[in-house]
């Protein structure tokens, strides 16, 4: 996720302006930063790796000439945070500028052709092509927006982008796909940026970009165009009243919130992961004698999951542990055929990287899965993979547990095709539904919302939760406790639906409330069974039911619907959506600061 920032300008310069738009957008990414300004038949590019104002006050961004330029704050996702890799990419002969946000899928057979055809690459990055895309075409004498189109119509996967170019130094012309992009407009200026929150302070007048369209920006207008045929797209601008703080939050009260709704959009991202990380990592833990999946907290409930998943599709035993506990539990007896997958959105959790560290020293192999490219754990792991799911604000961890087990999804299917250990058909289908799993998450949210704030009303005033699933969906049930514990501050247990009978039913009497997580898999029959023991004691019972579940409706004192046919393997991902909204409005009730849970921090550092 990274944030991109433009503007034309009628007066003053450019630069400073773009700085602090990018600023305003640092919380979208923070590796690199760059900007270029278009200038007396120059391009004058500045870009460093390093936050904004590391970088500025290496290079001083603001003193770059003329009325127009863009800017990008960049989070790695093709290419290591280094200044090659930092935007504006150009072309072969400097005369076109391109900042870019998302991932373009088809870079790989792009750059090869463009190779082939002559172009001279400087980085790693997928956008680059963008650029030697747009020159190859302004070269058969199309108009700037025209090259743009065109070479927008040959990317696949998603994008917002924005191009300065020699040719018409007046323009800034962009184009989005699946990524944010929004127009501001002044009396003496025009801007583009990623979110709103960056041209806040200077124009409240916005014009939105849609999926698929292209704009051109000049001399305080805009020119909307749909990129498959070019024609016009007649938009008027609204008016935004938003306090920049709300901006930033993009209407949202919480960044929790935002981040809660932001999950169709990164969950669609993981699924654009470079292949060959994929498939590496697929290689190791082929290879591996014995495999553990070590985290913490959130990170470690998706390793809870993924042992389910790697053990049902490949056929592949697994051991999770919670990271603080390993070196304890399995420190002496890790050796040179162990494989060790460690789960961090951070990379930076030091229990986490304990672990890294004395299964290194004894030659045990480390693979990482995280979100922050650069992190400590990319650096010390022999392979990663980057869950793609951007900056997350809110303390609790929610969009990146859901793409965690996307990712770990994915991987266990490769595995399970590389073991030949399900069938073709089965491998389809499970494929299919990775692919719908962004719309069943939106579908989720659109239908459930309400419901889960009515019931957060209903049971404001509950002291302490049971959660509990089966199989898989303890590990969704576990997640769901977490959620609810650190954010709502209400004491909760969860436990393998099975296990409750073994000590902890004796909590239950009238009225205690226990939510069951209960998607209609192999474990259906035997949690209708516990959801019985639980109500034989006056049970208050909250369930998580696929749609048409009749006989668990019929059981529950209130059920979240999530639609039917889910593979079991997948089920988790829509499953904690609910409870992740439920912890999320039950704090909002008991008055708390869901951003900023007491005596938490987004990263822990210590042991
Ligand atoms: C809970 C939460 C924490 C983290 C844990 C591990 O909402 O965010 O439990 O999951 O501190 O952090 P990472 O994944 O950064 O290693």
């Amino acid at each position: 996720m990274c944030g991109i920032f433009g503007c034309v300008l009628k007066r003053s310069e450019a630069a400073p302006l773009i700085r602090a738009g990018l600023k305003r957008l640092e919380y979208r990414g923070y590796d690199s930063v760059g900007e270029v300004t278009v200038h007396q038949r120059r391009l004058f590019i500045k870009k460093d790796s390093g936050k904004i104002d590391e970088v500025h006050k290496l290079h001083n961004l603001d003193d770059l000439p003329g009325r127009v330029g863009i800017g990008h704050t960049r989070w790695a996702t093709h290419g290591a945070p280094y200044q090659a890799n930092a935007h504006p990419h150009t072309d072969c002969q400097e005369e076109l500028a391109v900042v870019h946000n998302g991932i373009i899928e088809n870079f790989g057979e792009l750059k090869a052709e463009l190779v082939e055809a002559g172009h001279a690459f400087r980085s790693k990055t997928d956008t680059e092509v963008i650029a030697h895309l747009i020159e190859e075409r302004l070269k058969e004498g199309l108009t700037l927006a025209e090259a743009a189109c065109a070479a927008a119509k040959r990317l696949e996967g998603s994008y917002a982008i924005a191009v300065v170019s020699l040719k018409e130094p007046d323009k800034i012309v962009c184009a989005r796909k699946e990524s944010p992009l929004v127009v501001g407009l002044a009396d003496d200026a025009a801007y583009c940026a990623s979110d709103i929150p960056a041209f806040l302070p200077l124009t409240n007048k916005v014009v939105i970009v849609e999926d698929g369209e292209l704009v051109i920006i000049s001399d305080a207008e805009c020119e909307i165009r749909k990129i498959s045929d070019f024609k016009k797209v007649p938009r008027e601008p609204e008016i935004i009243d938003w306090s920049p703080e709300m901006a930033e939050k993009q209407g949202y009260p919480h960044f929790m919130l935002k981040e809660i709704h932001e999950q169709p959009l990164r969950l669609r991202n993981t699924l654009r992961l470079q292949e060959q990380y994929l498939e590496l990592m697929t290689t190791f833990l082929d290879r591996a004698g014995e495999v553990f999946l070590v985290a913490c907290g959130t990170s470690y409930h998706a390793c809870l999951a993924a042992s389910y998943m790697f053990s049902k599709l490949a056929l592949l035993a697994t051991h999770p542990v919670i990271a603080s506990e390993f070196v304890e539990q399995h420190g002496r007896s890790v050796n040179i055929d162990s494989t060790i997958l460690v789960v961090s959105q951070s990379g930076e959790t030091a229990d986490t990287l304990s672990t890294v560290e004395s299964s290194r020293q004894r030659a045990a192999t480390v693979l990482g899965l995280t979100n922050v490219i650069g992190s400590t754990l990319t650096r010390v792991a022999r392979v990663y993979v980057c869950q793609q799911s951007g900056p997350e604000i809110g303390v609790a961890a929610t969009k990146t547990f859901t793409s965690q087990l996307s990712v770990l999804s994915q991987l266990a299917l490769r595995l399970a095709k590389k073991r030949g250990k399900v069938s073709h058909v089965e491998i389809e289908e499970l494929e299919e539904k990775l692919e719908q799993i962004p719309e069943i998450v939106e579908t989720i949210i659109r239908l459930q919302e309400d419901k889960v704030k009515r019931l957060a009303k209903k049971y404001r005033g509950k002291r302490c939760f049971f959660f509990l699933g089966r199989g898989i969906s303890s590990a969704a049930a576990m997640e769901g406790r977490l959620k609810l514990m650190e954010i709502a501050y209400i004491p909760s247990i969860a436990y393998p639906a099975g296990e409750s009978k073994h000590g902890p039913i004796s909590l239950i009497e009238k009225g205690f409330p226990v939510v069951f997580v209960c998607p209609k898999d192999e474990t259906h029959k035997t949690i209708v069974s516990n959801i019985m023991e639980m109500k034989a004691r006056g049970a208050s019972i909250i369930s998580v039911i696929e749609e048409g579940d009749e006989k668990i409706k019929a059981l529950s004192d209130d059920y979240i619907e999530i639609p039917k046919g889910l593979p079991e393997v997948l089920s988790p991902i829509p499953a904690v959506v609910p409870l992740q909204l439920f912890a999320y409005y039950m704090a909002i009730e008991n008055g708390c600061d869901p951003d900023k849970p007491r005596n938490l921090a987004k990263s822990v550092t210590v042991k």
